[in-house]
């Protein structure tokens, strides 16, 4: 094997806290959210979105609940200018959504975004300069205090636009950007300077955004680092900690979440994590993660679909069939195990204590995000009997007992290694009526007449029913009268006499399919031959006594 060269990377340093509170906290209400999709995630797609796929995108963030939503860099492009005057002119800014725009601390830019937000009742201006080591060091050549000199002038230059536009609606957000790279004393010397140039109070709070600009660390290390953060902050009162994670090392979510454990009150995402590189942290992740753990996530997913629709056509990005909640996969189970255990689960839950969800391998209700159950059990040649048999149940009616289900189980199994794919419920119900239920040779039966013997209803004579019938073997054709103490009985006696043929009704079942005066009834049986051959039949008919005698010529049929 060879070695990857491992020393060329540096471990990220640990954080000098004391006494860290955030891992014995839990989350019991949603952080206040802000989308970034119409900014880093449209920033980050091979091909941007068009003005009329922003303003579907931005009614879809609507409709979904957010109430801050980063629109765009309106001073970047032309095409994020319009989408924003597009907005306001038009009106299709609710009144209590905020739009956010982004800015780099250079005068013109600020301008240029104070014209677009122009008219917007309420607007969050989103001002960045990376503060990172490396940054500093190799893109701007520039020392600490004059890394910060951006930001404060950034900031004087927000406020004076601010006053003289005269709107109130207007709040204000500073990143330090690339704060992951950044030494945390001197992200926290920036923000004091920021916060102090705009004269931030706990009446005109300031948000402070706090960004993993690239994912560095663990989690826990970032969550340190907010703790940190919000300790040494000189005015907690006068600012809202928000964070911004990407996902490099495939923990966006988890970074988010022990960030709110730590005191972060704002997180900024996308929908379904896009965003630049290994994109933004999953907003509906990290949302229906609360909901998971019954807490009201503030936003509605509940129907996925549409919102995964809208997210495709405007994005052009799939979504990966695994994606947690909203991949086209996650509602399934191939695994014979899971299957059956999801079966039971399904059948157990109206009696869950409190209607609280408890379905095996499913963490929440499909139905709860617009997902249904149709798709939950798909049968291939690893599925067990649960699976196939709840497939059957839930789609055609159709309850195989348990003692049958071994058996059709293995039927499955070989088509399904035999053709190598899944096989769809319509298939599974096919194989069961061609293997059980339409069975006419060797044995086919040609007439069947059933009577009771005697008129008296309380007659309980084991020989009360009598029966006549024609059968058809490959050798010839026969019939005989026999009697029973059920129509069943009376045809086994009769068969066995003439054929020859030694066995026994083993096990036997039966229920109606549907729920009308006209519904068919459904026979199963096992039989036991004296030679030790076992066999399965099943047969349906409108007359229940007939169904159980098709079920035994059934049977009779499939003997090896
Ligand atoms: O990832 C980042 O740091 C950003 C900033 C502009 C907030 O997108
Ligand atoms: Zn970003």
């Amino acid at each position: 094997m060879k070695k990857m060269n491992f020393q060329k990377y540096a471990a990220y340093p640990s954080v000098d806290i004391s006494a860290r509170s955030w891992p014995d906290k839990t989350i019991t209400k949603a952080p206040i959210w802000s989308s970034v999709d119409l900014r880093d995630g449209n920033q980050a797609l091979p091909i941007p979105m068009s003005v009329a796929e922003k303003v579907a995108m931005f009614q879809l963030l609507v409709s979904v609940g957010f109430k801050e939503i980063e629109v765009g860099f309106p001073s970047a492009s032309a095409t994020e200018f319009a989408f924003v005057r597009r907005l306001v002119n038009d009106g299709l800014i609710p009144d209590d959504v905020t739009i956010q725009v982004l800015t780099q601390a250079r005068e013109h830019l600020i301008r240029k975004t104070f014209d677009a937000i122009k008219g917007a009742k309420h607007a969050i201006v989103h001002l960045y300069n990376s503060t990172s080591r490396l940054q500093r060091d190799v893109v701007f050549r520039k020392n600490r205090e004059e890394i910060k000199a951006i930001a404060i002038e950034g900031t004087a230059l927000v406020r004076r636009l601010k006053d003289e536009s005269g709107n109130a609606g207007i709040r204000f957000e500073y990143s330090p950007e690339s704060f992951t790279g950044t030494e945390l004393d001197y992200a926290l010397d920036v923000c004091h300077a920021v916060m102090d140039t705009w004269g931030a109070s706990a009446s005109d709070k300031i948000i402070l955004n706090l960004p993993s600009t690239v994912e560095m660390s663990l989690p826990n290390i970032y969550a340190d680092r907010i703790e940190w953060f919000c300790r040494n902050i000189k005015n907690r009162d006068a600012v809202l900690i928000s964070v911004h994670a990407h996902n490099d090392r495939g923990t966006a979510v988890a970074t988010a979440e022990l960030a709110v454990m730590a005191g972060a009150d704002r997180v900024e995402g996308a929908l379904f994590g896009n965003g630049e590189r290994c994109g933004n942290m999953d907003i509906v992740i990290m949302a229906l993660n609360l909901f998971s753990q019954g807490v009201d996530p503030e936003l509605d997913f509940s129907d996925l679909p549409r919102i995964r629709e809208v997210y495709r056509r405007c994005t052009r990005m799939d979504i990966h069939p695994r994606h947690p909640y909203a991949g086209d996969l996650v509602y399934t189970a191939f695994s014979g195990s899971h299957q059956d255990a999801i079966s039971k689960g399904m059948k157990a839950q109206p009696q869950s204590p409190g209607g609280l969800w408890a379905v095996p391998y499913l963490p929440i209700d499909p139905q709860d995000v617009g997902c249904n159950y149709e798709a939950i059990v798909r049968i291939n040649s690893q599925s067990g009997k649960g699976g196939v048999a709840y497939v059957l149940e839930k789609d055609y009616g159709i309850q195989i007992p348990k003692w049958m289900q071994p058996d059709f189980a293995e039927v499955v199994q070989a088509v399904a290694d035999t053709t190598g794919v899944e096989l769809s419920p319509d298939q599974i119900h096919e194989l069961f009526h061609a293997e059980y239920v339409k069975l006419r040779e060797p044995v086919s039966l040609k007439k069947c007449h059933i009577r009771w013997e005697d008129e008296d209803l309380e007659r309980l004579d084991e020989e009360a029913t009598a029966i006549t019938c024609i059968v058809q073997t490959k050798e010839k054709e026969f019939s005989f009268d026999a009697q029973g103490n059920g129509p069943l009985d009376a045809f086994v006696k009769g068969f066995i006499r003439e054929s020859g043929l030694e066995f026994s009704v083993d096990d036997y079942a039966e229920h109606s399919i549907g729920h009308s005066a006209g519904a068919l009834a459904i026979a199963y049986i096992r039989i036991g031959c004296a030679d030790g051959r076992i066999s399965y039949g099943a047969g349906i008919d409108s007359n229940i006594s007939l169904a159980s005698i098709k079920a035994t010529v059934s049977a009779l049929n499939r003997l090896p």
